[in-house]
């Protein structure tokens, strides 16, 4: 009998970025919402709706998905890093995408996308995908 065991926040798949005091990505899967209280919250549906954003792009001239399960992740992951360091070495994004797991060993594919989307002019960015946990909507 096969058993799949699930760790939380073992592959961060399920990765937010907050931008709050600091800008972080969090493993949403175990980050409760009371802890981010006052935190810009952006999701992979966030980085552009047309799929215009620098990492969007590189990902798909670089092909990089295979199975697709862990890409979420992996562009929140992605998206942090290059908005703390844009021009981001090698070692940099191994620093940054360390936790964050392929199972299907895109990872060489992950890291040349980055330095293209490094590369590229970012577009405007739009607001899907975001929002302020507890602000109120009027
Ligand atoms: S693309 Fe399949 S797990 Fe990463």
């Amino acid at each position: 009998m096969l058993h799949l065991r699930y760790d939380k926040a073992k592959c961060r798949s399920l990765v937010v970025s907050l931008l709050g005091m600091t800008l972080r990505s969090v493993a949403s899967c175990v980050t409760p919402v009371a802890a981010v209280k006052g935190a810009e919250v952006t999701t992979i549906e966030g980085l552009s709706v047309d799929g215009t954003h620098p990492l969007q792009r590189a990902w798909e001239q670089v092909d990089v998905p295979q199975c697709g399960y862990c890409q979420a992740g992996q562009l929140m992951s992605a998206a942090a890093l290059l908005k703390k360091t844009p021009n981001p070495t090698d070692a940099d994004i191994d620093a940054a995408m360390n936790g964050n797991l392929c199972r299907c060993g895109t990872y060489l594919r992950i890291r040349e996308a980055i330095h293209l989307a490094a590369s590229m002019t970012p577009t405007p960015a739009t607001q899907a995908g975001r929002a302020r946990v507890g602000a109120s909507k009027r």
